[in-house]
C-alpha cells in the first residue's frame, strides 16, 4: 500500500502548519547561491499546497518570512520579495483552479508596497474559494503578534469595551492574526533544526510536532505522507489520562 493510501482520512489534520527551513543549505550543498535554494523551495511549496487539497486538509499555514529575517543580508531580501510576487502572479491560476483561498498573517504593512499589493489582489481575487485556506506568514513574528493583541486589548479597556475579569482564551484568539484559523493540529519543520523560531507561539499549545531532517526544497508529496502518518500514530491527550479518552 502507497503511503497516501494508508492515511486515515477521518482522523487528518484540520490545520497543519509548516516552518519551511533549509532553502540556504540545499543550495550550498550544490554550491548554488542561496536564492536558487528558495527558488527550489517554492516548488515545494506548490507540491505540499497540492498535497493538502487533494487529501482534504482544510487549513495548510506556511512561515515564509519571520520578523527576523530582515536581518538577512539586503540582496537576499530583495530577491525573496521579487520571488514572492513573481509566485503570487504565477499561482493565482492553480489557486483558482482548485479552489484554494489565499490569506496571510503577519506585519504586512511593513512588506513592500509591490508585495502587498500583489498579496491583497490575490487574496481578493480567491476570497470565495473553500477548499483549502492557504496561510502565508509573511513578516511574522509571534512575539511580536502578541504585543499587539496586548496593545489592543489594553486600548478596548481604556475605553471599557472589555473588562479586565473577562479576558479568557477566546478574547485573545479573537485578536491574534490567526483570529479566523482554527487551532494547529500539527506542526513540521524541516532542515533538522528542533526549534519554534518565533512561529505561532500561542497556536501550537497542543499541536504535534514532527520534525525531519529533510531540506525544504527536497520535501515533497510523499514526505507530507509521512509526516501525517506519524501524527495519525500519535495519542493526543489534552491533559486526560488515556483511559479518559478510551471511555
Ligand atoms: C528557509 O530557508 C527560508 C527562509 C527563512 C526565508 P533558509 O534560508 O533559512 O535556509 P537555511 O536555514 O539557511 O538552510
Ligand atoms: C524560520 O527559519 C523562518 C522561516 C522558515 C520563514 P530561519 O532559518 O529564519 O530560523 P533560524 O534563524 O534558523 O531559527
Ligand atoms: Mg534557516
Amino acid at each position: 500500500m502507497s503511503l497516501k493510501e494508508q492515511i486515515n482520512t477521518s482522523k487528518l489534520p484540520d490545520h497543519i502548519a509548516i516552518i519551511m527551513d533549509g532553502n540556504g543549505r540545499w543550495a550550498k550543498k550544490r554550491g548554488f547561491f542561496r536564492n536558487i535554494g528558495h527558488e527550489s523551495g517554492a516548488k515545494s511549496v506548490k507540491k505540499i499546497v497540492e498535497a493538502c487539497a487533494e487529501l482534504n486538509v482544510k487549513f495548510l499555514t506556511l512561515y515564509a518570512f519571520s520578523t527576523e529575517n530582515w536581518n538577512r543580508p539586503k540582496l537576499e531580501i530583495d530577491l525573496l520579495m521579487k520571488l514572492l510576487i513573481s509566485s503570487l502572479k504565477k499561482e493565482l491560476k492553480t489557486l483558482q483552479k482548485n479552489n484554494i483561498k489565499l490569506h496571510a498573517i503577519g506585519n504586512i504593512n511593513s512588506l513592500p508596497d509591490t508585495v502587498s499589493k500583489e498579496l491583497s489582489d490575490v487574496i481578493e481575487k480567491t476570497k470565495d474559494n473553500t477548499r483549502l485556506t492557504l496561510t502565508l506568514a509573511l513578516s511574522y513574528g509571534s512575539r511580536e503578534e502578541i504585543i499587539k493583541t496586548i496593545k489592543e486589548i489594553s486600548l478596548k479597556v481604556k475605553n471599557n469595551l472589555i473588562s479586565p475579569e473577562n479576558i479568557d482564551i477566546s478574547i485573545i484568539n479573537n485578536h491574534l492574526y490567526t483570529r479566523n484559523l482554527p487551532e494547529v493540529d500539527l506542526l513540521i519543520r524541516t532542515s533538522g533544526e528542533q526549534r519554534i523560531s518565533n512561529f505561532l507561539l500561542w497556536q501550537i499549545a497542543y499541536a504535534e510536532l514532527y520534525f525531519t531532517d529533510v531540506l525544504w526544497p527536497d520535501f515533497g508529496k510523499e514526505n507530507l505522507y509521512e509526516a501525517i502518518l506519524n501524527y495519525q500514530k500519535r495519542e493526543r491527550r489534552f491533559g486526560k489520562t488515556s483511559e479518559q479518552l478510551n471511555e
